[in-house]
């Protein structure tokens, strides 16, 4: 069957590992007819945003889109293209698999856990006020006058609301993908002993919850803190684990670099009606343009996009690809760091190459 699916290539090195996947993605047998739909810093001078009202129409009407990353540019008044794309869709849930991979350099042979990101607000909300504001000194005020506390009137202030429906979806998604995937447990993380009204709420919502999917899938919590020390310490402790959004972006970096890296790390933003693919990484302009890049973790997002369209045996033999090139060793991208290399760095577009041999070869 084919379908249809909008490909973002994104800006920095989303370009080259966007080319890579697609490359990929026509080896692998799946019949995907691309319409590409431009965002990011690129963009920015032909359509005056980074992310266009057009790009946003394309992923409504396919319903299923893969990304590159997009460069937020600092200081020109742009937010963030990701946060605005995941907004505008209602793509509530950020799920981000991460799996040691042999022979790509990472400190744990057995990490089998999925990250569960909530997606929409926590101090994501983009809701800020700038130091020395009109605004941000009558909220100031505000907050004095309730007796709520003293802030610096030299304060920049970011809000971080959580409510209960939002933590709602996502733990419930948490539990009912540990159901489709068979998996055993969900863990929530927090740090409800300080915030107690914002992370508090998560953690009484998220334990509610774990009531009705107690006969089936295990639950326990973590304070944030020692989560981190947890995982550095044993990372296979860990199966589902469910974060409110700014934990949940840091502890996929972390992860990812648990298993080998960013270059690695692939994920998913998904609402109801819409699903889009990405990497955990950025557009890392330190080295864009200079044909660097790994484009494995985007390749990964594309096996997790084509499972999502029914294409499972396709997704099967670009995994199991990848699990070969990185087991053979001789084919490695600069950023995957092994005791011993068996080659010189390969360029994204080398490994591409063995990778796509690798799929024809099966
Ligand atoms: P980054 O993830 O782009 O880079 C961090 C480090 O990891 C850099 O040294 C980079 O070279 C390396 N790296 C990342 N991906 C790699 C890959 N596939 N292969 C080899 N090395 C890789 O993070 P950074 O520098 O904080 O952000 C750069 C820009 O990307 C910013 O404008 C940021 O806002 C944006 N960004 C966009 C995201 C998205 O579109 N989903 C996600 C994260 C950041």
């Amino acid at each position: 069957m084919r379908h249809t699916v909008t490909l973002i290539p994104g800006d920095g090195i989303g370009v080259e590992t966007s080319a890579a996947m697609q490359r990929v993605v026509a080896a692998s047998g799946a019949e995907i007819e691309w319409e590409i739909a431009q965002a990011g810093a690129a963009c920015i001078e032909t359509y005056g945003t980074p992310l266009p009202e057009e790009t946003i129409n394309s992923v409504r009407r396919n319903k299923v889109a893969i990304k590159g990353p997009c460069t937020t540019p600092v200081g020109t008044g742009f937010r963030s293209v990701n946060v605005a794309l995941r907004k505008s869709l209602n793509l509530y849930v950020n799920l981000r698999p991460v799996m040691s991979i042999p022979g790509a350099g990472g400190r744990y042979s057995d990490v089998n856990l999925v990250i569960v990101r909530e997606n929409t607000e926590d101090l994501y909300a983009g809701i800020e006020f700038e130091e020395g504001t009109e605004k941000a000194l009558e909220l100031i005020d505000f907050i004095d006058k309730q007796g709520a506390g003293r802030i610096a009137k030299d304060s920049g202030i970011s809000i971080k609301p959580i409510s209960i429906t939002a933590t709602k979806n996502i733990v419930d998604f948490a539990f009912n993908y540990a159901i489709k995937q068979g998996r055993n447990k969900v863990t929530a993380v927090h740090k409800a002993n300080i915030m107690k009204y914002s992370d508090g709420l998560f953690l009484r919502v998220a334990r509610d919850v774990a009531k009705d999917y107690e006969d089936q899938i295990d639950f326990d919590d973590k304070i944030v803190d020692a989560f981190c020390m947890n995982m550095v310490m044993d990372p296979s402790q860990f199966d589902v684990i469910v974060f409110p959004n700014l934990y949940g972006d840091i502890a996929s970096d972390l992860a990812a670099g648990l298993v080998g890296g960013l270059g690695l790390a692939p994920g998913a933003n998904i609402g109801k009606e819409y699903a889009v693919f990405e990497a955990v990484h950025g557009s890392a302009p330190d080295i864009a343009g200079k044909d660097l890049a790994n484009p494995t973790a985007q390749i990964l997002s594309a096996a997790m996009m084509l499972d999502h369209i029914g294409e499972r045996e396709a997704a099967l033999r670009i995994r199991s690809a990848v699990l070969a090139v990185y087991a053979q060793g001789t084919h490695l991208t600069g950023d995957i760091r092994v005791p011993e290399r068996k080659c010189e760095p390969a360029t994204c577009s080398s490994f591409t190459d063995a990778l796509v041999r690798q799929i024809e070869a099966m």
